[in-house]
């Protein structure tokens, strides 16, 4: 497979491929709750001055190590200096934890689509249906096994064309109708507070963990430090600028996470305004509902409909592309085949997701930090392995390879821009605040410090 891989047509189909496996529920469901939970403004901007910097220069050298070997990561790593394949294996761990916890919030939204679509909106906008719905034990499990069940199906007949061009025709549409949402949540009395809070960073808000959460949110976004970037790159064509892939990529992705705080948060402040102080997972789940409601019987019926329809196509498209990836680590590296790798995937996922389920219910009472299953599963991905795998990256690419040997890759399809930037962040800055990041962040648990 490696000596026959087959690539992008172009920019546009790389671009569109990438922001495809990058805009999922992280921009629709875990942003929107993030930016409630960690202050508003202030993790909106630590977030976008991340992206510009970090998020750039690492999306460049993921890429950029892709293209050069032609390989997906663990190889890619391992081609490049033989010592260091072990970043590549790491970074292949976390799609495998994040899948999944991935299909369990992906039942979530088969759930509210199956409810809006049979009229039982009214129920959905009441305060504790949420709750209720993730008590029950076996309900979410069955969806989540459905959510899971679609996945590898699609994987294992390898039909992702068919979903591709389906979500390609339905991406515009849930961006026109996030935007509907936004202005009509931004219209209800009170929202406008909402707005101020999601907008204007308010710096005494500002902790380690806003860095922390927002680092963690942009590996997960944008797909990084899970070796997802690389294999893409592998794709590329020599001719296409990656600098400008990158901004691209970047810049769709943020802007639907945008979109998306602007939909659910303002909707806090008018319609459930004590959600707010404790808004975790759930968040999306239990505003939007209301907001439909609130449009009227019919209109909010096909609205919301519409809305988590679109969301679980986002979504499947963004699983499929998870387990294609954990599919294909365990082929390239045991030989299995493809049928009999997905059925042991599933099987996987099966066992990995369920404890997240049942973290709401039979095993509630198992908490770390009034943190549920899912959430630890959640942090130890997004707040501890990937930046892990993101520094070990920088280091590898400031202090092994050089960042002068991504330079030249970039460089073969012109002029690269900011690569002065590229290489004082990957070798200096990014390193030094992940580790204080880290550090900080390990102390806080231990509770040696406050953060
Ligand atoms: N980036 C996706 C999202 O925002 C999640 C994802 C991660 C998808 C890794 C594929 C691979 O939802």
């Amino acid at each position: 497979m490696e000596n026959k891989r087959s690539s992008f047509t172009g920019k546009i189909g790389f671009v569109l491929a990438a922001a495809g496996s990058a805009v999922g529920l992280g921009n629709i469901w875990r942003f929107p709750y993030l930016a409630a939970k960690y202050g508003g403004g202030i993790f909106l901007l630590v977030y976008i001055v991340l992206a510009v910097t970090f998020g750039f220069a690492l999306m460049c050298a993921e890429i950029a190590i892709g293209r050069k070997t032609g390989k997906s990561a663990i190889s890619a790593f391992g081609d490049l200096c033989k010592r260091y394949k072990f970043i590549g294996v790491l970074a292949s761990v976390v799609p495998m934890l994040i899948l999944p916890y991935y299909c369990v919030i992906g039942g979530w939204v088969c759930k509210y689509s199956a409810v809006f679509l049979s009229g039982g909106m009214n129920d959905a906008a009441t305060a504790d249906f949420f709750g209720n719905f993730l008590e029950k034990t076996g309900e979410p499990i069955g969806w989540f096994f459905l959510f899971l069940g679609v996945t590898a199906v699609v994987v294992l007949f390898g039909v992702e064309k068919g979903i591709e061009r389906v979500s390609k025709f339905m991406m515009p549409i849930l961006i026109a109708l996030t935007i509907g949402i936004a202005v009509y949540t931004m219209t209800l009395p009170g929202a406008m507070d909402g707005v101020v809070y999601y907008i204007k960073p308010d710096f005494s808000k500002f902790s380690v963990n806003t860095v922390l959460g927002a680092m963690g949110q942009l590996f997960y976004s944008t797909s990084l430090a899970m070796g997802i970037m690389i294999t893409y790159g592998s794709y590329m064509k020599k001719e296409v600028s990656i600098e400008s892939s990158v901004k691209q990529i970047e810049l769709f992705d943020t802007g639907v996470a945008f979109l998306a705080g602007l939909m659910v948060i303002p909707a806090v402040y008018t319609l459930a305004p004590d959600s707010l102080g404790k808004s975790g997972p759930g968040l999306m789940f239990e505003t939007l509902p209301m907001v439909f409601n609130n449009i009227g019987q019919v209109g909010g019926t096909v609205i919301g409909s519409l809305f988590f329809v679109m969301v679980m196509f986002a979504a499947l498209t963004s699983s499929i592309s998870l387990m294609e990836t954990v599919v294909s680590i365990f082929r390239d590296r045991l030989g299995w085949s493809r049928k009999f790798t997905c059925i042991f995937v599933f099987g996987l996922c099966v066992a990995i997701g369920l404890p997240s389920c049942l973290g709401y219910n039979v095993w509630s009472g198992v908490t770390l930090a009034g943190n549920t299953i899912l959430d630890m599963f959640d942090t130890l991905t997004n707040s501890i392995l990937m930046p892990i795998v993101a520094l070990l990256t920088c280091l590898f690419v400031g202090y092994v390879i050089k960042p002068g040997t991504l330079s030249d890759e970039i460089e073969i399809s012109g002029k690269f821009k900011r690569k002065k930037l590229f290489e004082v962040i990957i070798k200096y800055i990014a390193p030094v605040c992940i580790v204080l990041i880290l550090i900080s962040s390990v102390l806080g648990i231990l509770g040696i410090i406050t953060i």
